[in-house]
């Protein structure tokens, strides 16, 4: 179970380091052009599939590995504990926002990210860009959430 506890503290640093940069990238660009701006959305789009998304699932499923784990060495009274059933849940919610909403919505964006002739960007970038801050915003705190729950209430 090391190895399985290394991958889920692993998985955690690419998913949050992962969310720390493309905010960074995101308020970084937020002052450039809009044609420069739409050249950065596959950058980020490339930073969700390829290291946040990976990450997330791969501390939840690390995450479920270690509960079963637990569970069957007759530790449940452990995993029954505030801390850990906060984290679990936070986790798992968060990483299915990641998952199922802001990879997709990401890719979305990487794809529309082209100027009409009328040199505005496509109709649908803005209402994708809003989503994809909502559910960032939402599945970062949750992680964080997460994080705050399993090393400091416990
Ligand atoms: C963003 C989401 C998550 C974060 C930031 C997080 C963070 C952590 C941290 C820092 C630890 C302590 C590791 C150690 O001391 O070895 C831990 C342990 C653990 N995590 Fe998570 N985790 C997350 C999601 C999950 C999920 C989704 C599950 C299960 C479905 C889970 C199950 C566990 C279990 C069973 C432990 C061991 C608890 C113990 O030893 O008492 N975690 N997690």
């Amino acid at each position: 179970m090391l190895y399985v506890r290394l991958v889920h503290l692993f998985g955690m640093s690419l998913w949050i380091g992962g969310a720390v940069a493309t905010f960074v990238v995101a308020r970084v660009i937020a002052g450039w052009s809009i044609e420069e701006r739409m050249r950065a959305l596959p950058l980020l789009a490339k930073l969700h599939a390829l290291v946040i998304a990976p990450g997330a699932i791969a501390t939840v499923v690390s995450g479920v590995l270690i509960t079963m784990s637990m569970v069957n060495r007759g530790m449940s009274e452990a995993m029954a504990r505030p801390g850990i059933v906060v984290m679990q849940a936070a986790g798992i919610l968060a990483a299915i926002l990641v998952v199922f909403v802001g990879v997709p919505t990401a890719n979305r964006l990487a794809v529309r990210a082209t100027m009409t002739r009328g040199g505005e960007p496509h109709p649908v970038v803005s209402a994708l860009r809003r989503r994809q801050a909502i559910v960032s915003s939402i599945a970062g705190v949750l992680a964080l959430i997460a994080l705050f729950f399993a090393v400091v209430v416990r």
